[in-house]
């Protein structure tokens, strides 16, 4: 593939991935789920949402969870460098002709929903409510210690030319999975703003759709913890991969499906990608230790199970590759 020149100053400055907003059925089963048994600390609850966020984190949400008839992904959100910042997407968005709206939005300032060139629903702000700083307050914390919100992953159809949208906003590839051919297809690439592996990931497949958010957590006994927990508390069936070592971007991980069927992957010990002259790097689609350094496949639900988006139609991914899986 053709590795895209970082882009210094974009259009607009977005400092990180910051909040997920998911459709549910039943907000108490949500609750049971990442509350009581994940860890994530309600900071607002009633009848219509709840609002949820990790231990460290200094704003009011980083995943919001609204009763819904379907569970569809709503909105992924980013925090945006300042409000003017707000504007100049706002211009950018209008003049590829694609979708640009401020909103009003609970405990978020100023907020503008849009859309990525794949038909990705972004929320993106500057301001959120401020909660109490609980990062010290061991008393709160519950389940595998959630931090922070990590990154996105979305199912794209065309993975180059998603790509090439986030890169023309300043996103920097750090590591990417492509085909052995004389002519290599991009299979998957991880993209980021805020210095770590990635804000944002894109896999190749039916699309646009979610395929996970993934939290950061502690150390890796905090994820095998959680299997322990998961396992013995009535979430077995809702582990689908994992525990395990990724090889690419070197992060311990779980993924885990909620009541719903949405995918949460806990995630750490990634690395730092902040150097001017980072060089991404190449994994080879059919190298058994990109997905899982120890060799050990995905499921094939997890190549082709994602949340849809209200109203978005999927379509089928440009290339057919081949990534291996499970069986
Ligand atoms: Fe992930």
């Amino acid at each position: 593939m053709a590795v895209p020149k970082h882009i210094f100053d974009p259009p607009f400055s977005v400092v990180r991935c910051s909040h997920a907003v998911l459709r549910v059925r039943d907000l108490g089963a949500a609750r049971a789920f990442y509350a009581d048994t994940i860890g994530l600390k309600v900071e607002h609850a009633d009848d219509g949402a709840l609002y949820l966020r990790g231990m460290e984190e200094r704003n009011h949400h980083s995943l919001v969870l609204k009763k819904g008839m379907e569970p569809v992904a709503e909105r992924l959100g980013f925090k945006v460098a300042s409000e003017e910042d707000l504007d100049r997407a706002h211009a950018f968005f209008k003049e590829r002709q694609l979708p640009a709206a401020f909103v009003e939005v609970p405990f978020q300032g100023r907020t503008l929903h849009a859309a990525d060139s794949q038909g990705n629903p972004l929320e993106l702000t500057f301001k959120m409510d401020q909660a109490e700083r609980i990062l010290q307050q061991y008393g709160h914390y519950r389940g595998c210690h959630p931090q922070r919100i990590d990154h996105f992953n979305y199912f794209a159809r065309d993975v180059q030319a998603t790509i090439e949208f986030y890169a023309a906003l300043g996103f920097r590839l750090t590591e990417y999975a492509e085909s052995d051919e004389a002519e290599p297809k991009i299979a998957a690439a991880w993209m980021h703003r805020k210095g770590s592996v990635h804000d944002i990931a894109f896999t190749n497949g039916g699309g646009p759709r979610l395929h996970h958010i993934g939290y950061w957590v502690p150390t890796a006994l905090h994820i095998i913890n959680l299997c322990d927990l998961m396992a013995s508390t009535g979430y077995l069936a809702n582990m689908e991969r994992g525990p395990g070592r990724h090889g690419i971007s070197n992060a311990f991980f779980l993924y885990v499906r909620d009541p719903d069927g949405h995918r949460t992957e806990f995630y750490t010990s990634d690395y730092l990608t902040v150097d001017p002259d980072f060089e991404p790097i190449r994994w080879s689609l059919r190298d058994p230790r990109r997905q899982t350094l120890w060799g050990t496949p995905a499921p094939r639900s997890w190549f082709e199970e994602g949340a849809l988006y209200p109203g978005t139609p999927v379509l089928p991914p440009v290339h057919d590759l081949k990534p291996i899986v499970a069986d």
